[in-house]
């Protein structure tokens, strides 16, 4: 049997099958990703040329150790062949709860520039349907309470600002993060729009209809590949 982090790692095995010479890369954030990092530079290492669009400052950094090249002017970028990402929460529609890492914001805007995006995750992550795991709500530090009450009134049970120790949490954006627990979405496509018709609200980490391929790697060293319009039955 696999355990969690082999199955992170078999994940990003299966994603990196999908690289090819000469692609702009989007670079996503978290645990998962690492493997995936690592197996970006041994491709480099190897003469494959490819560049990167970090999602985040800790993966722009693990990229520069890593020795994988990246775009000069990442803000200037408008396409992205392929992004790699984790998830925090999937379902079976391939969409997605992100953001645990803070990186919610950049993360959607690579993920929206790139003609398809692979998420890789555990067998933990795959869900019957979103809402067990918080939603990370990007906010301004100005009028933070006023969205933390907005999306309570769009009914969160909980909504809390998170802390870093004793500090809130600073998105490499500088702004802050509310993480919004809801029982269940009726409609999860179109909460994921009116969260950012709440003033003070930057980005939220519903991402719907935003993965075209989900990587699921499975306890039993097999890997689920659940692609985005397939009925998987
Ligand atoms: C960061 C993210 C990550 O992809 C998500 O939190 C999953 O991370 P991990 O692979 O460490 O479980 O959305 O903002």
């Amino acid at each position: 049997m696999l355990s969690i982090e082999e199955q992170k790692r078999r994940a990003a095995e299966t994603a990196v099958e999908y690289i090819e010479n000469g692609m702009t890369l989007g670079l996503g954030t978290g645990s998962t990703v690492e493997y995936a990092l690592q197996q970006i530079a041994e491709k480099v290492k190897q003469g494959m040329q490819l560049s990167g669009v970090p999602t985040s400052q800790r993966t722009e950094q693990r990229a520069r150790e890593l020795g994988i090249p990246l775009v000069p002017e990442p803000e200037t970028v408008t396409r992205i062949h392929l992004t790699i990402d984790g998830a925090d929460e999937a379902d079976e529609q391939c969409n997605l709860i992100k953001g645990g890492g803070g990186a919610l914001t950049r993360e959607k805007i690579v993920a929206s520039m790139s003609e398809r995006v692979i998420i890789i995750v555990d067998s933990s992550k795959l869900k019957p349907s979103l809402g067990g795991f918080p939603v990370p709500v990007e906010v301004l530090q100005f009028g933070w309470k006023a969205a933390a009450e907005a999306v309570q009134q769009l009914g969160a049970t909980r909504v809390d600002l998170r802390m870093a120790g004793d500090k809130p949490f600073v998105t490499d954006n500088g702004h802050w993060i509310l993480d919004c627990q809801f029982d269940t979405f009726p409609d999860v496509g179109r909460i994921a729009q009116v969260f950012n018709t709440i003033p003070a609200v930057v980005e939220n980490g519903i991402f719907y209809e935003l993965c075209d391929l989900l990587i699921v790697a499975q306890p039993d060293g097999s890997v689920r590949e659940i692609f985005a319009g397939v009925d998987s039955d």
